[in-house]
């Protein structure tokens, strides 16, 4: 053990952050070395680079923007609206679509302790977001008498919990062997200054590294070959938080099918030009989301001469990946995005602290950083009053309250 403190205070004065030993003469025998061995696994000079990197002004240039082109569901006529649908439910049927949830996020605007999937919502009868999303896949299953594989990905903390989540609920009768749980990786978070975070006076904080970690995920956990073996073709792709998200909407999947692209996408309108959100672009000649801080009014009001929007389509987190594009994604290394964010840490007294603001840099990887690797994507317009009520916190439109009146409404009453 003596060697390996040694080790350690080496690293730890390489890369100043010598602080995450502080109270390590308070530990027990057990704690010392856990935490001597998580600090080996880290990377310091990965983190400290993209810390570094983060700083540094990104100059967002709107130069080689194009248009992609969109549908819009709602303009679809009742003989396309047929035929899309008839595409997808046959896909469904011959069990070639599978389901990825990503949850290994850490809900912390939310604030929740447990896995966000847990978090439950006050409908009558009430229903977790992990029970609202497998009603869904039920449905379909039951309907088409096809098993459809639901793989769900947890973080490192969240994994265990979520099984045991599922296990108390008997997989809500959707069958253990059609529930697939996966690990996505994780990264050391850093404050503002650079230094690395305790969770726990023998613990560093390391938090899920973003859901675009899903595809190397998939591949360390041999996923993609039980795809393969299951004659898998289709994976729809969202998040756990959206109560009207239905993975296996057959027009969504219908219509991915039918443009012949590898990758499709359910997009939002954004009905303010001056609303920052990032909106689908070619950029660089490939599909992209772009930021839009240096979007001027004038290019978000911009149309094609017949009222039709040329950058106003927004990302809402459900997506469809062929096979062959999730098999190719697997290998390739994603950048990181820096996000700042509220997280409990250990004080230099070695008090935990809950902050009210945000207070460290996340680094993750986003599935849309996946769009540039292929030479299209089929977009479709969603409405948002029929098809998005995420839960993000307490305080903006996207509360639980809301999420829980609208799913009433729209799907437990309907
Ligand atoms: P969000 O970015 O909204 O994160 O994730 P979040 O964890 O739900 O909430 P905040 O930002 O901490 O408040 C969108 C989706 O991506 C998943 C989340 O679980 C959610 O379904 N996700 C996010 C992952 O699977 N892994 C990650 O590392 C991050």
């Amino acid at each position: 053990m003596e060697d390996k403190l040694s080790e350690v205070k080496k690293i730890l004065s390489k890369y100043n952050q010598e602080h995450l030993i502080q109270f390590y003469s308070e530990l027990t025998g057990k704690q010392k070395s856990d935490l001597l061995n998580q600090i080996l696994k880290i990377d310091f000079e990965e983190i400290l680079n993209l810390y570094e990197e983060s700083k540094l002004e990104v100059l967002n240039s709107t130069e080689n923007i194009e248009p992609l082109d969109y549908s819009i569901k709602a303009n679809f006529s009742k003989s396309e609206k047929k035929q899309l649908t008839s595409i997808g439910v046959k896909a469904i049927k011959s069990g070639k679509v599978g389901v990825i949830t990503l949850a290994g996020g850490q809900g912390s605007r939310l604030g929740f302790s447990g896995p966000k999937g847990t978090f439950s919502l006050d409908t009558t009868p009430r229903k977790s977001l992990f029970e609202i999303l497998c009603d869904y896949l039920k449905k379909y299953a039951t309907r088409y008498n096809v098993n459809i594989p639901w793989y769900i990905m947890t973080s490192t903390n969240n994994y265990f919990d979520t099984i045991s989540f599922f296990e108390q609920n008997n997989f809500f009768e959707y069958g253990r062997n059609n529930i697939i749980f996966f690990v996505q990786d994780n990264m050391p978070i850093v404050d503002i200054n650079g230094k690395l975070v305790l969770s726990e006076i023998y613990k560093v904080n390391l938090a899920s590294n973003g859901n675009g970690n899903l595809f190397s995920a998939l591949r360390k956990a041999n996923l993609i070959k039980d795809m393969e073996q299951k004659k898998l073709q289709w994976l729809f792709v969202g998040g756990i938080d959206n109560v009207l998200l239905d993975p296996l909407d057959p027009i969504f999947i219908g219509h991915t099918i039918n443009s012949k692209f590898e990758i499709g996408s359910k997009t939002l309108f954004k009905e303010n030009p001056s609303d920052i959100s990032w909106v689908f672009a070619r950029k660089n000649n490939r599909p992209a989301i772009a930021d839009c801080e240096n979007f001027t009014e004038e290019i978000s009001k911009l149309t094609d001469g017949k009222g039709k929007y040329l950058y106003r389509e927004k990302n809402m987190l459900a997506h469809i990946f062929s096979l062959k594009a999730i098999t190719k994604m697997a290998n390739i290394k994603f950048p990181y995005h820096r996000a700042f964010r509220k997280n409990a840490f250990v004080n230099f007294e070695g008090m935990k602290e809950v902050p009210e603001k945000p207070n460290i840099y996340k680094f993750e990887q986003f599935v849309f950083d996946a769009f540039s690797y292929f030479n299209n994507i089929a977009l479709l317009r969603v409405n948002a009053d029929e098809e998005f009520a995420p839960i993000k916190d307490f305080t903006s439109i996207y509360n639980p309250e809301v999420a829980a009146q609208r799913y009433e409404e729209l799907i437990l009453n309907s």
